[in-house]
């Protein structure tokens, strides 16, 4: 195209309401902080330091760390919307992509971002957005301007930055006073969650001594999803998928293999068992998905302990489409394939380890082993049936004949306390047959006896004939068997 003659016409973007649409791009509290904590990452710091204060509307939170720092002039630049082109290449180790994140993140949750930072050798330089400012004067204008007694925070260190939120109205609504416990319990609450979040997302980090997170003081402990220290996590081999691409699958112990029940319960993670399964995605070694099946498969119960790393390289971000929040990835059509086999491997393993739990009781009682439950197929449909042969379904029917009540609660007890949940729960998400429906292989006029007895049994003990067959007609399977009834 020749611009050379045409006409042009300036539509610049108004400050006062661009800045307040960089608030709505979707960040949560965790993933702003984890946001800034890249950031840190990226200038190599040793130590991080992410602390909050309370104080209702004017809490503050900070994340401080010993990296290189910046100068006056590249304060001002870091703070620029856009300053840098998504499309340059960038270090490996750098998890930065839009230049973006420090002001998106920081405006999904303050008014107030500032940003203190010094190069070694040098002298602390600071600038802040103020978005009231930017609204008043409808100006991209950073404001020289620094919190109250933060002058001197970085004053310990030979180089680094910290960068302060206040007037967090997205976390405390403005008009709160420091003495309201409700809003203080949230706070805390909230603030909880990032902490956890930040175990996940930068574990790998911290495990490898990269460097130090500190939260409000106290070390950050990392929570890593594969259970590596379990000596009964299954890792399986690795796989190397297209674009420089690592997969490697770890099937989770079961509860019962967990070295501490206090192990198990870490395990579980964030959101739960269940939820947890799934695919981990990594870029450099920065978590950005947790437990998610990226479409591929539904997250089901009997594929819970299943937890899948894919490490991609930060060259690949465009074709996985790594999104601003670095809270999403969408693997390129060619990889999902490849993914859908690795990952139908690991979950074979999986299920055969949820299914393990019925049979270690097997082996552990020895050769004489009577199932109670009896898995079955009829018609090409399945169910499971209690075992007559059963010992001690035997001894019940025995004592039915002198203490029939005794006996009675004892194999209702049984049965409750024994429904082979997880093997049908296997069953039904791993099988192509379908499940019996209840009451499916009952012949009908096996039924009629039954009401018959049943219903004689209610009016000898004083029910009206028609209240009789109201009770059969509101129970299971005769609510579907009317004629039967009415022909009582
Ligand atoms: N803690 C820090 N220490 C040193 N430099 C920093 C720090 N935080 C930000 N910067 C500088 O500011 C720039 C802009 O940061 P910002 O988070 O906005 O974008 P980015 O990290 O480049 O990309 P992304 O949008 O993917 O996060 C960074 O590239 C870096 O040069
Ligand atoms: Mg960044």
């Amino acid at each position: 195209m020749d611009y050379s003659n045409m006409r042009t016409a300036s539509a610049e973007p108004l400050a006062s309401a661009m800045i307040e649409t960089f608030r709505a791009i979707g960040y949560s509290l965790e993933t702003a902080v984890a946001d800034i904590i890249d950031n840190s990452i990226s200038a190599g710091a040793k130590n991080i330091w992410v602390d909050r204060i309370w104080d209702g509307g004017r809490s503050v939170i900070t994340i401080k760390d010993d990296g290189r720092g910046m100068n006056d002039e590249e304060i001002r630049h870091a703070l620029r919307p856009g300053y840098q082109n998504p499309n340059d290449e960038r270090d490996i180790r750098d998890l930065g992509r839009f230049g973006l994140g420090l002001k998106t993140a920081s405006f999904s949750q303050c008014r107030k971002v500032s940003v203190l930072s010094k190069r070694k050798d040098n002298s602390p330089e600071y600038w802040s957005w103020d978005l009231d400012y930017v609204a008043e004067t409808n100006k991209w204008n950073l404001i020289h301007w620094i919190p109250d007694g933060y002058e001197n925070a970085i004053d310990d260190l030979k180089s680094g930055t910290i960068v302060i939120w206040t007037d967090l109205d997205r976390v405390v609504s403005p008009d709160t006073i420091t003495g309201d416990e409700f809003s203080h319990e949230k706070f805390s609450g909230d603030l909880d969650k990032v902490k956890r979040h930040l175990e996940m997302t930068f574990h790998r980090f911290i495990e490898d001594g990269d460097f130090r997170l500190w939260w409000c003081g106290n070390p950050v402990k990392p929570w890593d999803p594969f259970c590596t220290s379990e000596t009964c996590t299954q890792p399986l081999p690795d796989d190397h998928i297209q674009g420089g691409i690592t997969v490697k699958g770890y099937v989770l112990p079961h509860q019962k293999s967990f070295s501490t029940e206090q192990a198990f319960k870490a395990a579980e993670g964030i959101q739960g068992w269940s939820a947890q399964q799934g695919f981990y995605v990594y870029r450099g070694k920065r978590l950005l998905l947790a437990g998610n099946w990226l479409k591929l498969f539904k997250k089901e119960e009997p594929y819970k302990l299943v937890r899948i790393r894919i490490d991609i390289p930060n060259t690949q971000d465009k074709n996985w489409k790594i999104d601003i929040k670095k809270s999403q990835a969408y693997p390129p059509a060619k990889c999902r394939e490849q993914l859908f086999s690795y990952a139908q491997r690991v979950r074979v393993t999986g299920l055969e380890v949820y299914k393990h739990r019925g049979r270690v009781i097997r082996e552990r009682s020895g050769t004489d082993w009577q199932p109670l439950w009896l898995e079955r197929r009829k018609d090409n449909q399945w169910f499971f049936e209690i075992n007559r042969d059963n010992e001690l379904v035997k001894s019940l029917k025995e004592m039915a004949r002198n203490n029939p009540d005794k006996a009675f609660n004892l194999l209702l007890k049984l049965i409750e306390e024994s429904i082979p949940v997880s093997s049908i729960y296997a069953k039904e998400s791993s099988s192509e047959e379908p499940m019996k429906e209840p009451f499916g292989g009952i012949e009908r006029d096996n039924l009629v006896p039954i009401a018959k007895a049943i219903y004689q049994n209610y009016v000898t003990g004083g029910m009206s004939a028609n209240s009789a067959k109201e009770l059969l007609l509101s129970q299971e399977p005769f609510n579907m068997y009317e004629d039967i009834i009415d022909a009582l």
